[in-house]
């Protein structure tokens, strides 16, 4: 089966004229006569990137959410008024209310948007935290277990103002895509861990070789041993393919870059990737 990923949101904007970056992400995914979009970005980049991008978003099928972050899921309500409804696939935790705490300030990261409001804008929510396919050889992971002892979660992120209550995000989930030359992963934020994703796509499927990784890491903010064992476990599952960005970080990126000569690619917005 063949599948195209085309990166229409992402922090840093590529080549195509008139697209621009912000801090979100969204991946179209098409494979045969079927297409799904992969989170909706933060709102601003959407509609102006997939116009520039010659992708007309009504044939988008179903939309599915990572998680429920702004950055993720931001571009829902200019996404439903510009194609009308849509089913939108996600983890039953996706509302709840989130905060980022860095150095001393405190900053709302949740969805934008009430369900109530999303619902009367056209969105009808499917919600699950099991393992399930959304298209013939496509899966959406659940709610993925933290088994590994190194991916220990970004420890600024809490479901409370006052940084009381450490928030896991246990509605992050990823999307697997069952190619003919082992798995294609693509994350959102992947706060569950990278490796432990991969670990739950290879049980879950069946299939032990692992061909790309497409996202965002979520190594910005991780000890140095985090990403030192995430490479270590790339490299072990042969991981030929990584185009990483979003929150991966420069310096986990550039690590990215140097230890998968020829494999790596920096995402950004226009980025393709075709797998046959
Ligand atoms: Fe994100
Ligand atoms: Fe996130």
């Amino acid at each position: 089966m063949s599948c195209r990923i085309r990166i229409l949101c992402e922090n840093s904007a590529g080549s195509i004229a008139g697209t621009l970056g912000e801090h979100g992400f969204a991946a179209l995914v098409q494979t045969g006569d079927h297409a799904l979009l992969f989170d909706t970005g933060g709102g601003q980049t959407l509609l102006g990137n997939a116009q520039r991008m010659n992708i007309d978003l009504r044939s988008v099928e179903q939309v599915v959410l990572s998680h429920g972050h702004y950055d993720h899921a931001g571009g829902l309500w200019p996404l439903l008024q510009s194609t009308g409804p849509k089913r939108i696939l996600a983890h039953p935790g996706i509302f709840t209310r989130r905060y980022v705490l860095r150095e001393g300030q405190a900053r709302s990261v949740g969805i934008p948007y009430s369900e109530e409001f999303l619902v009367g804008m056209g969105a009808s929510f499917s919600y699950s935290d099991a393992f399930r396919e959304v298209m013939p050889g496509v899966y959406l992971t659940g709610e993925v277990p933290r088994l590994t002892a190194f991916e220990e979660g970004d420890a600024g992120l809490f479901c409370d103002f006052s940084g009381c209550q450490r928030d896991r995000i246990p509605d992050d989930q990823s999307l697997v895509i069952v190619t003919g030359k082992g798995l294609l992963l693509l994350l959102g934020c992947c706060h569950a861990g990278v490796v432990n994703t991969l670990e739950l796509a290879r049980e879950k499927t069946g299939v032990g070789e692992v061909y790309g990784v497409v996202g965002g890491c979520h190594l910005a903010f991780s000890p140095q041993a985090q990403i030192d064992a995430t490479m270590k476990a790339l490299k072990k599952f042969g991981v030929r393919k990584i185009c990483a960005g979003h929150c991966t970080g420069f310096h986990a990126a550039a690590r990215l870059a140097a230890e998968f000569p020829g494999g790596f690619k920096p995402m950004q917005v226009g980025y393709v990737l075709e797998v046959e």
